[in-house]
């Protein structure tokens, strides 16, 4: 069909060929103009507008032209209209939006060679030869095939006259970078696909409300979850949503996995469970290869056990819905990296990469290395092979596995066995999300571990009051969605209650803490590490897990509950959208919550769009505010923008407060949009944690109780003189790491309790760019070199 749809228009190219003018070019023969198109393909995943946003808006600001591929390969295929200009205002109020504003098709024609040099010939045509694929390994697969028959296409098409020699030498090279976007993140070499973090937001969001229904009526959900052979959002999602057993690709059943299902089952109902989930990936397979499908589960538990069984099969709405806060950003990220690797010139005529996020940074990979990789990884599921499919799948998926089984053992336990250690838990600071599953976690695993947990409310008044229950597997049970602090907590740090802690510590036999919570949670381990001279009871391991929306926490990248409140935030700002559709166009000042630090402003600015956000690690100048009030203005009589956002940081500066910047805007831009102020609060705490915040509220209390008890068999914290026995657990890059609290104190400023050096300040740049228009840099602009990702 393609065949003859060329040689029917064959005159006709060959007429336009004639009238076209002379490829751009200058005396050395270089194009003119840097022309980039971006296309998206293959299953659409949320999170692709916000990475066309960042191509787009970091390609412009590097003086590029870029344009739109419509409907994927389709487009490149079909040419003419499909490759149409992307403009700055192109790209604006879309990254809120799922799915892709450009279209994506499962194209078949592509695969054929055929196909291909037409996509060739409409590239070089409009002056093409830099590209973004942003899709799957299929779409990447094809993306690359393109690239590498490129030169000999370009002979092929000069032979035939479709393109001109001076064309062809022009474009010579095809400078190729692909975005790995897929919800089942599948794609080897990166720890996260764009999308997939959404996705497991649809997932989670979907099992928390069957919970409610299930435990009604004692029932056993069985659900059937996206992903193909990956089993990842599936593994991810049980964890998040504590199912009962989780079938995955990875992890092939044994032939008696009726009997293990029921045995699982059963188990849990005895526990005390009202209802179980069992979550099952649509590519579930037993040890011989063979489908496990949802309806086979099903069907075992119904005949089985005779529980009241349902089956939810999540299909595409997993797909679908509003990108989270993390697809956003990392989207927006892996956008700008597209660009500046296919504008730097060390990488012209390298082999073509894939952005990827490894331990949250980016990197350059090779594009055809990991293809491979991951057929590799698709041909170790082929053979069974589970070993080598956990192993292949990362490091992280490993331990998610080893995690999953953990929470997930049953324990024979005896009622008779005194346990060996006996922690107590408390929180101190704000509450957020997460808080509830640390616990929840801890409580699990120490029933492995032979470890009672007493859990003190109200914080550290509670602790020196000896105010404490004792946390059983049942009565954690469901704690892992919930928002708030079951606990409850409390601000106030150990100063003045050392003895009393000494005391509650003495008189319960509480040989170590677990202090969930946020700055003051650190300074309350300090004081405790500090008051061991003079309390010796205090001589015991004490172990922070961080835990604050402000993600303001030196010792690890990121704490509990500030992914939530940074989507909570995101959901509000995306509602100031629809708002702003009036007949008069509108500015939201609006205040986020993060005390002295700009984590929220900084990364909610991003993640919603923001044209400003001004927070306290970054002063201005009034003639600042000045300039970004005018850039207002243009945007907003140009068109570019509908809605103006600008976020300030609570404590960004006392002068400049929310109310100044808000009558600032007013005044200066009365002429041309109406501004309102808006405090959002505590709402930002959320009222469930994200995928993410559970998550990392699991595996940090899995690694702080693992720590504490191997402290306590190996006797430290036995006395003053004892090693050093205070640490925080946090996550830097991506490694679990257990920081003496002394050791931190270097990068703590306690003045306004906030990290010294804080590793996302170096998005500033990034989200100033995504936000602003070329005309408005009256100073010059960073080089893209050294603008960080
Ligand atoms: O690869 C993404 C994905 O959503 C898979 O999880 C799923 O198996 C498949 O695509 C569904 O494809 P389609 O949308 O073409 O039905």
């Amino acid at each position: 069909m393609l065949a003859a749809r060329m040689t029917k228009n064959e005159d006709q190219l060959q007429l336009c060929l004639a009238l076209r003018p002379p490829a751009e070019g200058d005396d050395s023969g270089e194009p003119r103009e840097k022309k980039i198109a971006v296309l998206t393909s293959g299953g659409d995943s949320q999170g692709m507008n916000a990475a066309l946003r960042g191509i787009v808006r970091v390609a412009i600001y590097a003086g590029c032209s870029v344009f739109f591929v419509k409907e994927g390969y389709k487009g490149l295929l079909e040419g003419g209209e499909m490759i149409i200009p992307a403009t700055w205002s192109s790209v604006s109020d879309i990254m809120h939006k799922g799915g892709t504003v450009i279209g994506s098709t499962r194209n078949e024609e592509f695969k054929e060679r055929e196909g291909r040099v037409q996509a060739v010939c409409n590239l070089v045509q409009a002056g093409i030869n830099y590209l973004v694929v942003v899709g799957g390994d299929g779409s990447l697969t094809g993306a690359l095939l393109l690239h590498d028959e490129w030169p000999q296409m370009l002979q092929e098409l000069m032979g035939t006259g479709r393109i001109t020699q001076r064309e062809a030498s022009m474009y010579g090279t095809l400078q190729l970078v692909g975005l790995a976007a897929s919800i089942d993140n599948d794609f080897h070499g990166t720890d996260m696909t764009i999308g997939c973090d959404t996705a497991l937001h649809r997932i989670v969001e979907a099992t928390d409300s069957i919970a409610s229904t299930a435990s009604s009526h004692q029932r056993c959900f069985i659900m059937e979850v996206m992903g193909r052979n990956c089993g990842y959002l599936t593994l991810k999602s049980a964890m998040a949503s504590e199912a009962d057993y989780v079938f995955i690709p990875e992890l092939p059943e044994p032939e008696n996995w009726q009997e293990t299902l029921c045995e699982k089952l059963k188990y849990e109902r005895k526990m005390g469970k009202r209802m179980n989930i069992v979550m099952v990936c649509e590519g579930a397979q037993d040890s011989h290869g063979q489908h496990i499908t949802s309806q086979m589960v099903l069907e075992v538990v119904e005949t089985t056990l005779k529980y009241d069984t349902r089956l939810t099969v999540l299909g595409h709405v997993q797909r679908g819905g509003r990108p989270s806060a993390f697809d956003r950003i990392l989207a927006t990220r892996m956008g700008a990296e597209a660009v500046r690797c296919l504008l730097d010139p060390e990488e012209q005529g390298q082999e073509p990469k894939v952005i990827s996020l490894q331990k949250n940074a980016l990197v350059r990979a090779d594009m055809a290395a990991s293809i491979k990789g991951t057929q590799e990884e698709n041909e170790a599921l082929r053979r069974q092979d589970s070993p080598k499919s956990v192993e292949m799948r990362g490091r992280s998926f490993g331990n998610n596995v080893q995690t999953y089984k953990m929470l997930n053992a049953m324990i024979e336990s005896n009622p008779e066995e005194t346990p060996k250690f006996t922690v107590g838990v408390l929180h101190v600071g704000q509450p957020a999300c997460g808080m509830n599953a640390v616990v929840a976690t801890l409580v699990r695993m120490a029933a492995h571990l032979s470890v009672r947990i007493l859990g003190f409310h109200n914080g550290v008044e509670g602790l020196a009051a000896g105010n404490f229950e004792e946390l059983s597997w049942k009565s954690v049970d469901g704690w892992v969605p919930q928002g708030g602090a079951k606990l409850y907590t409390d601000a106030k740090n150990a100063e003045g209650l050392e003895k009393d802690i000494a005391n509650t510590l003495e008189t319960n036999g509480v040989q170590a803490l677990i202090i969930v919570g946020g700055f003051q949670a650190y300074v309350t381990a300090l004081q405790m590490f500090q008051g061991r001279q003079d309390n010796p009871q205090l001589c015991v391991p004490v172990n922070v897990i961080p835990s604050s929306i402000s993600n303001r926490i030196p010792g690890t990248d990121f704490s509990v509950g500030a992914d939530t409140a940074l989507n909570e935030l995101t959901a509000m700002c995306d509602r100031l959208r629809l708002s702003a559709q009036g007949t008069f166009k509108r500015n939201y000042v609006t205040e986020v919550m993060g005390k002295h630090c700009g984590y929220l402003a900084t990364m909610g600015g991003i993640a919603s769009g923001a044209d400003q956000s001004y927070i306290f690690e970054e002063p201005l100048t009034l003639n600042d505010l000045q300039t970004d009030v005018n850039h207002m203005k243009i945007k907003m009589e140009r068109g570019d923008i509908v809605r103006g956002l600008v976020i300030r940081n609570e404590e960004f500066n006392p002068n400049f407060s929310t109310k100044f910047i808000y009558q600032l805007f007013a005044e200066e831009g009365k002429e041309v949009f109406t501004t309102r102020m808006l405090i959002l609060g505590p709402l930002q705490e959320g009222v469930s944690p994200t995928p993410f915040d559970r998550d990392l509220a699991i595996k940090l209390a899995a690694s702080a109780i693992k720590w504490t008890v191997e402290q306590l068999e190996s006797g430290a914290g036995a006395g003053p003189d004892s090693p050093q026995t205070a640490t925080l657990t946090g996550i830097v890059g991506k490694e679990y790491c257990h920081t003496p609290v002394t050791e931190i104190e270097e990068n703590a400023d306690f003045t306004y309790e906030i990290p010294k050096t804080q590793w996302w300040m170096k998005f500033r740049q990034l989200a100033k760019i995504v936000a602003t228009f070329n005309e408005a840099y009256e100073n010059g602009k960073v080089s893209l070199e050294s603008l960080e990702t």
